[in-house]
């Protein structure tokens, strides 16, 4: 035990210093070594690898400038703003948006509730996907056991407890798929048009009555408090810069991947992909199309950026069963 403590002692002293004793000690196990040279390095955080390390922008395509949430003072650049523009073609100006946005912070909050990073802290997320790969997998325990649960879209919990868990911090939606939280859920907006975020804000307080492409609840229940709104200069990063442009732009799942890795130190990823039989279909329905059919999204170069991200081991990805 002493002679434990005075190594450790030497560790925080000197590296050099660790790589001879490296040598000559065989009693240290590797992992407590690891422990101890990342506390030797000051991380940003105190999982053994942080996302929220600047370097991590040379391996893979990690940049921290982008912020994840509008807050009341953030500025979308006017390039950003004509590729948001471009992907519904939606009419209205810049001019519109910057109202729009400005309005929302009226009523939600200024600056979105989320965890920076902290040495002492591992922010640990799971972004749970809708596929059917869930089923059978047992994954329920595990996706309940880390900080933040992101669930997408319709993806249900009442039911499929035990593959999916049952934690919701935040649930991902657009208009068109939003569903009533509960009062501690996050609602986390991804807004493809300037009409998304006057919905925002009327579904809380009016009533919603204009039109979209298919019907869009008029009214939402959910903890306005905890209203989060994805900043579309990260979605034209998850387009341009993760996926080189392929596709008119990236699907919700996509960029809720990349928000993850903006938003915590560490990322388990469950629910995406084919199942064992390689059909695509949800775990809670049955998809018509079993084919991998997509869409607009490029959901071929969206697998191979989370494959590559998995094997880099950037993220942990859950393949199901
Ligand atoms: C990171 O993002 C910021 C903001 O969009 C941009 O100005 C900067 O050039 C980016 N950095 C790199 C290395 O691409
Ligand atoms: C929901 O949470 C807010 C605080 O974020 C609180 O003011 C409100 O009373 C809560 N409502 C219910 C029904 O628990
Ligand atoms: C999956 O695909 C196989 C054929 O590839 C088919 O026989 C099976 O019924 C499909 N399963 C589901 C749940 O759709």
């Amino acid at each position: 035990m002493a002679v434990k403590a005075k190594i450790l002692l030497m560790l925080s002293v000197s590296s050099t210093m660790l790589f001879f004793l490296l040598e000559f000690s065989n009693k240290l196990s590797f992992s407590v070594i690891t422990y101890q040279l990342n506390i030797y390095k000051q991380n940003s955080c105190s999982c053994e690898k942080c996302l929220s390390e600047d370097k991590m922008f040379q391996f893979h395509h990690m940049n921290h400038s982008v912020k994840p949430f509008l807050t009341a003072k953030s500025e979308l650049s006017e390039e950003d703003y004509a590729w948001w523009k471009n992907i519904q073609r939606e009419r209205g100006d810049y001019s519109t948006y910057k109202a729009t946005v400005k309005e929302l912070f009226e009523i939600f909050p200024a600056e979105p509730d989320y965890e920076k990073p902290r040495s002492d802290r591992c922010r640990t997320c799971a972004v749970v996907g809708n596929s059917a790969n869930l089923l059978k997998s047992h994954y329920g325990p595990l996706i309940d056991s880390q900080d933040i649960v992101i669930r997408i879209n319709y993806g249900k919990v009442k039911g499929y407890e035990e593959d999916v868990g049952s934690k919701t911090t935040h649930r991902v939606m657009y208009p068109e798929s939003s569903s009533r939280l509960d009062n501690t859920t996050h609602l986390v907006l991804f807004a493809f048009k300037i009409k998304d975020l006057q919905w925002l804000k009327k579904a809380f307080l009016t009533g919603f009555f204009g039109r979209s492409y298919t019907s869009t609840k008029s009214t939402i229940k959910a903890n306005k408090d905890l209203v989060m709104v994805v900043n579309p200069a990260l979605m034209k990063h998850a387009h341009v810069v993760w996926l080189k442009k392929k596709g008119v732009y990236p699907s919700t799942g996509f960029m809720t991947l990349i928000l993850a890795l903006h938003m915590c130190d560490e990322v388990h990823v469950f629910g995406f992909g084919a199942d064992s039989d390689g059909n695509w279909s949800h775990y809670f329905e049955v998809l018509r199309n079993k084919k991998f059919k997509t869409g607009i999204h490029p959901g071929q170069q969206e697998f191979a950026v989370i494959e590559e991200l998995a094997n880099q081991k950037t993220i942990k990805f859950y393949r199901g069963y």
